[in-house]
């Protein structure tokens, strides 16, 4: 089948914004969603739906909208997701859960929304946006990085439960991504504050972080990855899509004892 009919959550920014735009470009029928926008608005020239994670009733009544339209949905693309930085100490438990409840509980309402539909079809596909992040923690991105570690977990195991079914589960790992991540990116309240014990070193190195997206890579490089994972007969569980520099970080966390890797990762980012 070529004619796919595919689902982007976050379709409004960013990587779902350019997903959406190249798989419309490529032919499939193609919602993506925002909190912002009504069932059945376009946004530059894209279907829209509203969605918001937090609200698992927008999930719901988004993917039946959908299927009463489109008789089906091939592939969801479980993009939506925001950033969070400070060091852990600082991060409240309401600033954990509120970044849980959109990088993790919301990604699995979404993917339990769409399996029933899917299985009654016969098969259908779900690729999670994750990033290389959710392989090791980085200092100061702590809470983000047990998002995505929890999404990799959550993904893998999906993979094996519905294979049976025929749907397919992958993840998608990027790098960093020209995206408006900085701009959105929750920044935990107390590290802001110069009581914070990690004020200084914080400063510094979140202006880093933000300068590493600005300058990285194009939002169309995940978009051109999510369309080889649709269509590729038997999609791999995970697909790295990220600078040399950082795949390399993938391989050498994998091989290095952690110590080593760590004291790496210190030298990058060091906190004091
Ligand atoms: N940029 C990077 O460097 C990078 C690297 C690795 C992984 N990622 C991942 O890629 C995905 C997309 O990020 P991006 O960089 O494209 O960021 P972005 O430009 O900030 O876009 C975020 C998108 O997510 C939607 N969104 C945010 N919170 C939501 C919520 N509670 N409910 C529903 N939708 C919500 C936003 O839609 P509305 O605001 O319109 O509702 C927007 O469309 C995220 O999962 C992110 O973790 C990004």
């Amino acid at each position: 089948m070529t004619h796919k009919v595919v689902l982007v959550t976050g379709g409004s920014s960013g990587i779902g914004s350019a997903t959406c735009r190249f798989l419309h470009d490529k032919g499939c029928t193609v919602y993506g969603t925002s909190r912002k926008t009504a069932n059945g608005d376009t946004l530059n020239g894209i279907k829209m739906l509203r969605l918001d994670l937090n609200d698992h009733s927008t999930i719901q009544k988004a993917v039946a909208y959908l299927i009463e339209k489109e008789g089906r949905l091939d592939v969801l693309v479980n993009n939506a997701g925001v950033g969070i930085a400070g060091a852990v100490e600082d991060t409240s438990s309401e600033e954990t859960e509120s970044v849980f409840r959109t990088n993790v509980f919301g990604v699995l309402e979404c993917c339990r929304a769409v399996i029933p539909q899917m299985r009654k079809q016969g098969g259908g596909r779900i690729i999670n946006i994750s990033s290389i992040a959710g392989e090791f923690g980085l200092p100061f991105r702590g809470v983000y990085c047990a998002t995505k570690s929890a999404l990799d977990l959550l993904s893998e195991t999906m993979r094996m439960e519905l294979s049976p079914a025929n749907i397919h589960v992958s993840y998608i790992q990027p790098g960093d991504i020209r995206t408006e991540i900085n701009t959105n990116r929750i920044i935990a309240r107390r590290s802001k504050s110069p009581e914070s014990p990690h004020y200084k070193r914080f400063q510094q190195i979140y202006r880093e972080i933000s300068e590493e997206v600005s300058s990285a890579k194009s939002p169309e490089t995940v978009a051109r990855t999510v369309y080889e994972v649709m269509n590729i007969a038997r999609p791999k569980m995970r697909y790295p899509t990220a600078s040399f520099i950082q795949r390399l970080s993938l391989t050498l966390n994998r091989i290095l004892p952690k110590h080593l890797f760590q004291k790496m990762l210190m030298r990058k980012y060091p906190v004091e």
